[in-house]
């Protein structure tokens, strides 16, 4: 943890503190990770119209439930600077809503930019929009910081109960980090500030076929922070949970319902069953923009994500001489499918971590807590009448 120009920050790269999205120095465009390249190579695009920020999302240059919602709302911002006009604040949000299906937080965050921009002239658009989208990113960081202070309980009283020196393990599923997120990330943030308070922390990383966001993007974190971590195949976590090696596991989630069902990257169902089966502790953290009141059963009612059989079909990596290859992993005619997301029921998880404290997974907890936003109604009307 660092209190460097009174911004308290989790994220570092080579040391220097940053964030995953930021304004340029013309002051209008937008800068992001190519998160396609990381672990292997740094590199940043800038992005200049609502199309780039569209574009990004879809090819997951840019990922993350929080993230996504925040580069939309850029993007928002981008189309404003190009033609403030009603049809094309309408046409911008359905471009951008059209990216991904499953993480509620696009449309929040887009939803959050209608309604800053929906009663105002078109002379006052572009400031307003790229106002509120600078405060959806300040907000998603003094959320995630809180997330971190409530899920670091979690983890000082496990580690309370060990041997001295003895590491607390912790396994996690995708990228919930700082890459997700603007800084910090949800299931990382605890992680990070237990390090920071020496307690001896080790994370164990699904890899998270077939994209890998574990092995190419939360180790990458890990590594940056100095936590100490180890990845496995995505595949070893009932394994490990048999022989008493994780004593919690930590998720992010890309859209909780108001029963307390979890969505989140596929795979992370089966690792709440072998949580459950083993008595392990199994927690999800999120920011309310996550929660979606308006939806109850998560398996019935959320969209699951269908994406590219390619993803599936091949495997990327850095070659001993230093390049990008990308071979074909599956026999040629083999069919693939490739769901992004799965739904854990609110039954198999121990505790929902948010920025309001460490809650159950059910409605009532859920409303108790959140009540500004249960109280909001599901926005059906066109995004400009
Ligand atoms: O498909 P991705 O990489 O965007 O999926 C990301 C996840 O599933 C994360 O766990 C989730 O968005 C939470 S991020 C704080």
């Amino acid at each position: 943890m660092s209190d460097e120009g009174g911004y308290l920050s989790g994220m570092k790269i080579n040391g220097r503190q940053t964030r995953s999205i930021w304004l340029e120095s013309d002051g209008w465009s937008v800068g992001i990770i190519d998160q396609t390249r990381l672990p292997h190579d740094y590199a940043t695009l800038r992005l200049a119209s609502c199309e780039d920020a569209a574009r990004v999302i879809s090819t997951m240059q840019t990922r993350g439930a929080p993230l996504i919602g925040a580069v939309a709302a850029y993007g928002m911002a981008l189309a404003m600077r190009d033609d403030a006009s009603d049809q094309n604040l309408e046409r911008a949000h359905a471009v951008l809503l059209a990216t991904r299906p499953t993480a509620i937080n696009l449309k929040w965050a887009l939803d959050e930019m209608i309604a800053a921009l929906r009663n105002r002239s078109r002379a006052e658009r572009i400031a307003a929009a790229y106002r509120r989208a600078a405060e959806i990113c300040d907000e998603d960081v003094v959320i995630n910081e809180a997330i971190g202070r409530n899920g670091l309980r979690l983890i000082e009283e496990i580690a309370a109960r060990k041997k001295p020196g003895e590491r607390v393990n912790v396994l996690t599923h995708c990228n919930a980090g700082w890459l997700a997120t603007v800084d910090w990330g949800t299931a990382t943030a605890p992680i990070y500030m237990a390090h920071d308070k020496g307690i001896p922390v080790h994370v164990w990383v699904d890899e998270t076929r077939p994209r890998n966001q574990g092995a190419s993007l939360t180790a990458f974190e890990l590594g940056q922070h100095g936590v100490p971590h180890t990845v496995i195949p995505d595949n070893t976590g009932g394994h490990l949970m048999q022989h008493k090696l994780v004593d919690m596991a930590i998720v992010g989630t890309d859209r909780v319902t108001a029963q307390g069902d979890v969505c989140n990257k596929i795979g992370t169902y089966l690792k709440a069953l072998a949580a459950k089966d083993n008595g392990v502790p199994f927690y999800v953290a999120l920011p309310s923009p996550t929660i979606d009141f308006t939806v109850a059963d998560g398996v019935a009612e959320i969209p699951i994500e269908e994406r590219a059989g390619h993803e599936v079909a091949t495997m990327t990596g850095r070659t001993a001489d230093g390049r990008i290859e990308t071979v074909t992993i599956v026999p040629t005619g083999s069919n693939v499918a490739n769901y992004g997301f799965d739904v854990t029921p609110a039954r198999l998880v121990t505790g929902l971590i948010t920025e309001r404290g460490v809650i159950a997974p059910n409605r009532k907890a859920l409303e108790d807590n959140f009540p500004d936003h249960a109280s909001r109604r599901p926005d059906t009307r066109k995004a400009v009448e």
